[in-house]
């Protein structure tokens, strides 16, 4: 970082200067940690569409580019030549890895799928019918229920062990609940299956038959997995952080995260999406739609556009748009109508002054659902799979956080426009 550089910020009287720091990549920041202490006040930011909660290694992203990097690789390279556990490796590590560190860390994974068998007892106390996402939310934070050696966040060991498991267990977690919510056995993970197929198998393989999903399938089953897997600061990572931060353990932080993930405005939306699509079910209803996204009366917003960074487009969307094809493809899925939909829907949004004069682009969850939906899995599936691709990336910067000597509970101010100091009044005199 350069050295030196300040910003002077004057008023009522004062002259502060607060020091610019330059980082490897993107704009710089200007470091207001002494501000309060300083000038008696404070920033105001909600939503924080320009502050910078922390220093990070593990992903940039430049808006208006398009382009997302993981530890300096871009999306599209690590897309098409890596997979998901050396990608989570290189979230983890810093580095890609060699042949026999990538061979250690695959195992590693591989023999901490299975989870806890107590924990099946623990899904039998949910309705078949909760969503998904409701019972990953209550499972994952029990999980520092059953793996209490790896809860001490000060032993770098555990730290290591905790991030294995929830890296390991997540699909499994993931697979259990699917089962659990179609009234079907869970099915074990498998030592001789890589990852994505293993999840694949847990979740439609029943005991009736043998089940061998196509390696086309598992591919993109794994490419999604590696989109998903990390995204700088967004408001689930975040979340992560900010729980963290009070040194709670690990399993607690994830499931912060998971249920901060479920909202419609951030990884709910592939399941929004792919039920938008299929409510306007045709082309010719298209405009219908678009007219409610630009009506400023009404709620209603294109699911999968638009983005806080990407104001050119997301990178994740270009290699799912591509994905979408080859699957349905494969699949001798001609014409599917939702795909046409989405492509027809993108074109007239794109050729829309209200879309592009806001920069609203399809997002990572715009052809996701699609792809999703082909390979077998309900909507309500979709969210869970963001959160088991995303758990590398929360672990990654939990534990990038957690590493941090300097690091400090999180604790945000606010500008306060309640009453001023009343005395209280009896009720009979109010
Ligand atoms: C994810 O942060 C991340 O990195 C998230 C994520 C990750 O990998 O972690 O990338 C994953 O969450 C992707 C986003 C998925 N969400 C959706 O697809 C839901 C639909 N999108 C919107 O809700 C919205 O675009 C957000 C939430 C994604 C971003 O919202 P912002 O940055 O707060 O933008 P905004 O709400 O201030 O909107 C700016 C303008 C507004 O109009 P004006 O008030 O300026 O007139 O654009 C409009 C909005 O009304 N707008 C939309 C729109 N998104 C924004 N109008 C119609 N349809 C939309 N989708």
């Amino acid at each position: 970082m350069a050295e030196n550089r300040t910003a002077k910020l004057e008023f009522d009287g004062k002259t502060l200067e607060l020091p610019i720091l330059s980082p490897s990549l993107g704009p710089d920041v200007i470091d207001i940690s002494k501000l309060y202490a300083q000038g008696g006040v404070f920033t105001h930011d909600p939503g924080f569409t320009s502050t910078s909660a922390c220093e990070s290694t593990i992903t940039f992203i430049d808006g208006n580019k398009g382009e997302l990097l993981h530890r300096g690789y871009p999306i599209d390279q690590l897309a098409e030549k890596s997979h998901f556990l050396e990608v989570c490796y290189l979230l983890l590590y810093g580095e890609l890895p060699s042949v026999t560190e990538l061979e250690d860390f695959e195992l590693r994974v591989t023999r901490h799928t299975m989870v806890h068998e107590q924990m099946h007892n623990f899904f039998r106390g949910f309705r078949r019918d909760a969503h998904p996402m409701a019972t990953m939310v209550g499972v994952v934070g029990a999980m520092s229920a059953f793996y209490h050696d790896s809860t001490d966040i000060s032993d770098p060991w555990q730290r290591e062990v905790a991030s294995i498991r929830l890296i390991a267990k997540l699909p499994t977690i993931a697979a259990m609940a699917y089962k659990y919510s179609i009234g079907q056995p869970f099915v074990y993970p498998r030592n001789d299956c890589d990852y994505a197929t293993n999840f694949l198998r847990m979740c439609f393989a029943v005991p009736a038959e043998e089940y061998q999903p196509d390696p086309i399938l598992s591919r993109a089953m794994d490419r999604i997995f590696t989109l998903h897997a990390d995204h700088e600061q967004n408001a689930s990572t975040s979340t992560v952080r900010l729980a963290g931060s009070s040194g709670a353990n690990p399993f607690a932080c994830i499931a912060a995260g998971i249920a901060c993930l479920w909202g419609p405005a951030h990884g709910g939306a592939n399941q929004a999406c792919l039920e938008m699509l299929q409510e306007i079910g045709t082309p010719d209803r298209i405009p219908e739609y678009i007219a409610r996204a630009k009506d400023k009366d009404d709620p209603f917003r294109l699911m999968g556009f638009g983005h806080r960074v990407y104001k050119n487009f997301d990178p994740r969307a270009t290699v799912m748009k591509q994905s979408a094809d080859e699957v349905l493809d494969l699949l001798g899925i001609e014409d599917n109508p939702t795909l046409q939909v989405a492509k027809e829907l993108e074109r007239q949004a794109l050729d829309d002054p209200y879309f592009t004069e806001k920069k609203l682009f399809p997002n990572v969850d715009f052809y996701s659902g699609i792809i999703l939906e082909a390979i077998g899995f309900p909507t309500s599936m979709f969210t869970p799979i963001f959160a088991l691709s995303r758990t590398v990336g929360w672990v990654a910067q939990w534990k990038e956080m957690i590493g941090d000597p300097a690091g400090k509970i999180g604790r945000p101010r606010q500008l306060y426009t309640g009453a001023t100091l009343r005395d209280y009044v009896d009720i009979e005199n109010r």
